[in-house]
Order: C-alpha cells, then structure tokens, then sequence
C-alpha cells in the first residue's frame, strides 16, 4: 500500500473552533467575477495533481449543479508545448466542460509559458488559466519553480506578463503561498505582482513553503492579502473541510471567494454541501455507506472512460482510503482495494461493505494524503536568494509533479 494514501490517524486537536453552522444571507456574499467569467457561488476547486482530471472534474460539478470553477492539476508548460502524450492527456477536458474550462499552468520561462497560454487559449479553448505560483515540492523548487518565483518579484512579473499576454481575452489568475518560510514572506509582493502585471484575481494558500502542509493555515494572511489588493478578487485557501468553513473563511477575512482542496479527497459531495449553505440552506445530508459506494463506482467508470480500464484503476486506487476512511470495517478492504486491476473486481470489493452505514462525520478533518510535516528547508537553486531581483528565467523543466 502506498504510504501516503494509508488510512492515518486523526488531526491532533491543536485548540481547532469549528465554524459557526450560519447559512448565508441574502446577497451576503457576490458572485466571484474573474475576468468575464461568473462564479456563483465564489467557490474553486483547487488544483491537484494527479486528482483534478476531468473525471474527478466532473464528479464534482455534477454535485454543485456545475456552479462553481473546477481547475485542472498543474499542466508543465514545456511538455505541452512539445506534445508530451501524457501532459496533453492530462490537459484535456471532459465533453461537457465548456464554458469554463480552466487549466493550472506551471513553468519558469517566460517563452514556453507564453506559447503554452496561447496554444490552450486558440487551439483547446481554454476558459482561464491558473498560474503555478505555489508548489512546494523539492523537485520545482529546486528548479526555481512553483513557490520559489515570488521570491523573485520581477522574474514573477515577466512570467505573469508573457500569459497575460499570450491568454490575450481569457482571463489569467495565480495562486501562491504565503512565502517561503516565516521568515521570508513573500505573499504581498505576488499580489501586487499580480495586479500589476493583469491577473485577474489572486489565490492564496495561507502556509509557506516549508510547511508544506502542516499546521493550520494562517487565515488572517488571507485578510492582510485582501486589504492590500485594490483591483481585483482574493481568493482564500486552505483547510476547508466543510461547508461552514468556506462561509467562515469569507467573514472572517473579507476574500472574495474560497478554494477548497483536501476536503474533498473522497468527498466531492462537499461542493453540493458548500452551494447549500451560499444558497441559504442547510447543508445536504451526508451520504450513507451505500451513496458512498455508488459515487466511487461512478467515478471509477469517468476514471476507465478516460484513462482506459488499466490506467484509469490504477488511479483510482488512492482515492478508495479517502472515500471509506472512518467506516467501521472499512480497512478490512483496502489491501485488496489498493491493488485493484478491473472494475469487475472493484464492485465485487466494495458489494460486502453495508450500504446502511451513515457517514462518519469525525473523520471529515482526519489527514488526506499529505501527512502533517513542515519539510526541513526549502531547496532552491544556487544563489537564488542572494539576487532576488534578478528577472532572467531559469530554463523551464520538461515534466513535474505538482504539490
Ligand atoms: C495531492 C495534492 C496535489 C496538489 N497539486 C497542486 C497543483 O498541481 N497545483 C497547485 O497550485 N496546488 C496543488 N496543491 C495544493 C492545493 O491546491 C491547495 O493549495 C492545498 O491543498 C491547500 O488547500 P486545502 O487546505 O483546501 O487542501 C495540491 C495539493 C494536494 C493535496
């Protein structure tokens, strides 16, 4: 079993408040307007590698009516650009996605940036494109890539500047942490850069590089973020695991909309539950054992449809621990579900699980797939530090995975 998607334990209960179960009030919150597109509810599903293809896309919008904005994973700009089979796999949509196909771009330079935003804006029909600003993977960073560019504000702003302007009329956003580590914030600077340069909105992951994904998100960095940026939305992200939080996370920092990414491992319902209460309703009710089984299976079938039966089960393997994780005797099953090859397999797995089961809301906020430690250092190429106002660009990679 691969460690990382191991049932694990619970958070340590670190002083956490839940949110208050408010519903939204009339005209309380605006739609999210990113450029001409309309996001209503201001919600977005975070970019995710290896999670946010087009099936997992359409999972969640067929639970959220399609109402909010789904982003791809992180599309290397170099590989498309230079057809990489598995990279332009990875940046196609399902063939309902219209209207707002958005794509996660990743790159260091200015060039394969520029040429990748404009083949997806005329040749694909791209919708938006989200820039990488906040990866935080070993791998990117030490390629002066991902969360490492803001620490270089005028590279940062070439870079933003070539997509803008090969994105021409489709909207182009980007998504950063909150820096490096503490001492190195870089979160102000990739806003002003941002607006600078002509995103049209900001997204801020509120943890540094180095926390990778330990601790808590530092949500008042979100309210800094939103004072300081006068032109266009803030978009604030991190721990959302329920719909109160993503109406918790608007009051108390004023941002203009949310981003929610681990929530919804095994949960993609969270966005129907997230539209409710911004509608002014009462969350859904959480599925029971049987809805459960009944969503894996469909996404499973979306997994097959795209990827093939082989690939496509391959993939799914991970997200079986996500989905059952806090059933009672759902580990039983998940040696045999990490290792399986066909769908005919996967129902006979999953038939003896008991449909009546309702779900266990205490492990809603248990651990996904990061595990909770800050890395030791954030490794950058040689002197990046030392000339942050160097703006010459690194020589983009060919593939990477996103984080
Ligand atoms: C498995 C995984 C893959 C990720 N891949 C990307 C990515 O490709 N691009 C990106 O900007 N962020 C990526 N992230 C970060 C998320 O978009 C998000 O910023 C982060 O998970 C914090 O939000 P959350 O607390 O709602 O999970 C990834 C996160 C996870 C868990």
């Amino acid at each position: 079993m691969d460690a990382s998607t191991e049932p694990t334990e619970l958070e340590p209960d670190d002083g956490f408040t839940p949110a208050p179960r408010v519903v939204a009030k009339p005209g309380e919150f605006r739609p999210l307007q990113i450029g001409p597109l309309t996001v209503d509810p201001p919600v977005v599903l975070a970019p995710m590698a290896g999670i946010t293809n087009a099936p997992f896309r359409q999972l969640c919008r067929s639970f959220s009516a399609g109402r909010c904005l789904y982003v791809s994973e992180m599309i290397t700009a170099r590989a498309f650009v230079e057809g990489n089979a598995k990279t332009l796999k990875l940046a196609s949509f399902g063939p309902d996605e219209t209207g707002r196909r958005s794509i996660q771009l990743y790159g260091t330079h200015e060039g394969a940036l520029g040429e990748a935003a404009r083949m997806l804006v005329n040749d694909w029909g791209v919708e938006h494109i989200d820039m990488n600003f906040g990866c935080p993977v070993r791998k990117v960073t030490s390629a002066g890539g991902g969360s490492a560019i803001p620490a270089r504000p005028k590279l940062m702003a070439r870079i933003v500047r070539a997509v803008v302007k090969g994105a021409g009329a489709v909207p182009v956003t980007i998504k950063f942490r909150k820096g490096i580590h503490d001492e190195l914030l870089t979160f102000l600077d990739a806003g002003r850069v941002g607006e600078q340069e002509g995103a049209r909105s900001l997204a801020l992951h509120a943890r540094t590089a180095q926390q990778l994904y330990s601790g808590r998100a530092d949500w008042n960095a979100i309210a800094e973020l939103k004072q300081a940026t006068k032109t266009i939305p803030v978009l604030g992200n991190g721990d959302i695991f329920e719909p109160w939080d993503a109406l918790q996370m608007m009051r108390q920092t004023g941002c203009d909309g949310v981003v929610v990414g681990r929530g919804c491992l095994g949960r993609p319902w969270l966005f129907g539950e997230i539209v409710d209460v911004f509608d002014g309703k009462e969350p859904r009710t959480a599925p029971t054992l049987g809805e459960v089984k009944a969503t894996m299976r469909e996404h499973a079938r979306l997994l097959c449809a795209f990827f093939g039966e082989k690939h496509g089960m391959a993939q799914m393997r991970k997200f079986t621990g996500w989905y059952l994780k806090g059933f009672p005797g759902a580990k039983r099953q998940l040696g045999a579900l990490h290792m399986v090859r066909t769908m005919a397999e996967f129902d006979e797995l999953i038939a003896p699980l008991p449909d009546a089961l309702p779900y266990p809301m205490g492990s809603i906020r248990a651990r996904r797939c990061k595990d909770g430690r800050p890395q030791d250092h954030v490794s950058l190429p040689e002197g990046f530090l030392e000339c942050r106002d160097e703006d010459v660009c690194i020589d983009d990679p060919l593939e990477m995975d996103g984080g």
